[in-house]
């Protein structure tokens, strides 16, 4: 009977192990250490983004730049030194922003229950936060990750690119354990925030020796993306929102695609694809089961690379 029970138990941890093969990260973290954690993140990211409406996007895509280069430990937040040029000083950094956020409800963190709750927990929860507030779908953070010491700008070179078709996509994904299903998912990030021309410009104006823009661009839309980015003069704010409704996250991001209005050539390609077209086609019909499945991948995302041996910085720009 005892080695019965055991025995089940073996075989259940060892199920249980795989099935979280990350267990390191639990939803009750901080219930003992700091239970106010997630309040205090919500308060501070809900006020700024009263005062700023690009915060969530601009908070959503800081988490996924974090997670993609070295793991979610909250590399993206470290400042340059005279020594190290960091994460955000890497060239695909043009749309980083709202640092100031995370900092503000780390000030309160560190008030109420000093060095306690890491920086990459505090960005993966107002991650969660800003998708809530812009009418998205809710998730429990999984939390315990530890900030990582070490933040180099030539490693965001490993980002995908927008030029990126759907090949190259999938292979960046799957290089961080997360699936062809993930990347259509993710991608839908994009229904919040704006792009700068320079990220799909080559899009407009001599694509190719016979197309002069993207033959996979709605040509009234092409039309649209050449007056807002007209050459050669224009101000380096120039750009257009990711969908039609840039504050509000919804479904309208495939939409778009599949009306031959996804503003960069990685969110076009994936109708081009046929292992991701009909994800972006369910996702275009059903927005509840685009919500399901975002919030399920956010939690894998928010699983990349954890960290376990680093540190809970004090300062989320500087390494303790
Ligand atoms: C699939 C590969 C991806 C590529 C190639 C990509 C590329 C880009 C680029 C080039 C920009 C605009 C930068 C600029 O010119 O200002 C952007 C913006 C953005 N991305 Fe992505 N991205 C990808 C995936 C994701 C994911 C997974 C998320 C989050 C779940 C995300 C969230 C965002 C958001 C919210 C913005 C708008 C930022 C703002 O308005 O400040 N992206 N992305
Ligand atoms: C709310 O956000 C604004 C703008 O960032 C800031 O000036 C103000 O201090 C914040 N208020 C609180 C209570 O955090
Ligand atoms: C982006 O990187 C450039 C240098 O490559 C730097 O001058 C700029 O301050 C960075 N932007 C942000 C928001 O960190
Ligand atoms: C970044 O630079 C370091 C040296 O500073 C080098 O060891 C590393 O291989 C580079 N990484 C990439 C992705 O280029
Ligand atoms: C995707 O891009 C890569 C690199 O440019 C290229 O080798 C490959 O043929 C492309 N795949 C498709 C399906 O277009
Ligand atoms: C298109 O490319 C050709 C040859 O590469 C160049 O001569 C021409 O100026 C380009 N046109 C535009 C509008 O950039």
């Amino acid at each position: 009977m005892a080695f019965q029970i055991s025995y089940s138990l073996t075989i259940l941890l060892i199920i249980f192990g795989i099935s979280q093969s990350r267990a390191i990260l639990d939803s009750l973290y901080y219930q003992k250490t700091c239970p106010q954690a997630e309040n205090i993140i919500y308060q501070v990211v809900r006020n700024a983004t009263t005062y700023d409406p690009k915060v969530p996007a601009r908070i959503l895509r800081m988490f996924f730049h974090d997670c993609f280069v070295r793991g979610c430990d909250a590399s993206v937040l470290l400042d340059s030194t005279t020594k190290n040029e960091a994460e955000k000083d890497g060239p695909p950094n043009t749309s980083l922003a709202a640092f100031y956020v995370i900092d503000d409800a780390k000030t309160k963190l560190e008030k109420a229950c000093p060095r306690t709750v890491s920086c990459a927990d505090t960005l993966a929860i107002a991650a969660r936060d800003v998708v809530v507030l812009s009418g998205g779908p809710n998730w429990v953070v999984l939390k315990g990750r530890k900030d990582g010491r070490i933040s180099r700008a030539n490693e965001t070179l490993t980002l995908p690119a927008p030029s990126f078709n759907t090949s190259q996509l999938i292979q960046s994904f799957s290089q961080r354990g997360l699936t062809t299903k993930d990347l259509v998912t993710l991608s839908g990030g994009h229904t919040l925030g704006f792009s700068h021309c320079s990220s799909f410009e080559a899009r407009l104006r001599n694509f190719s020796k016979i197309h002069d823009f993207d033959p996979n661009l709605n040509p009234q839309f092409a039309q649209d993306l050449k007056t807002k980015c007209p050459k050669p003069n224009r101000d380096g704010s120039a750009g257009h929102f990711l969908d039609s409704t840039q504050s509000v996250f919804d479904n309208d991001y495939y939409k778009r695609i599949v009306g031959g209005e996804g503003v960069f050539l990685s969110d076009q390609s994936m109708l081009l694809d046929y292992r991701t077209r009909w994800i972006v086609e369910a996702f275009a019909r059903d927005q509840s089961s685009f919500f399901g499945e975002f919030a399920a991948s956010m939690v894998k995302l928010g699983n990349v690379g954890v960290n376990e041996n680093g540190e809970v910085r004090v300062n989320c720009r500087v390494v303790n």
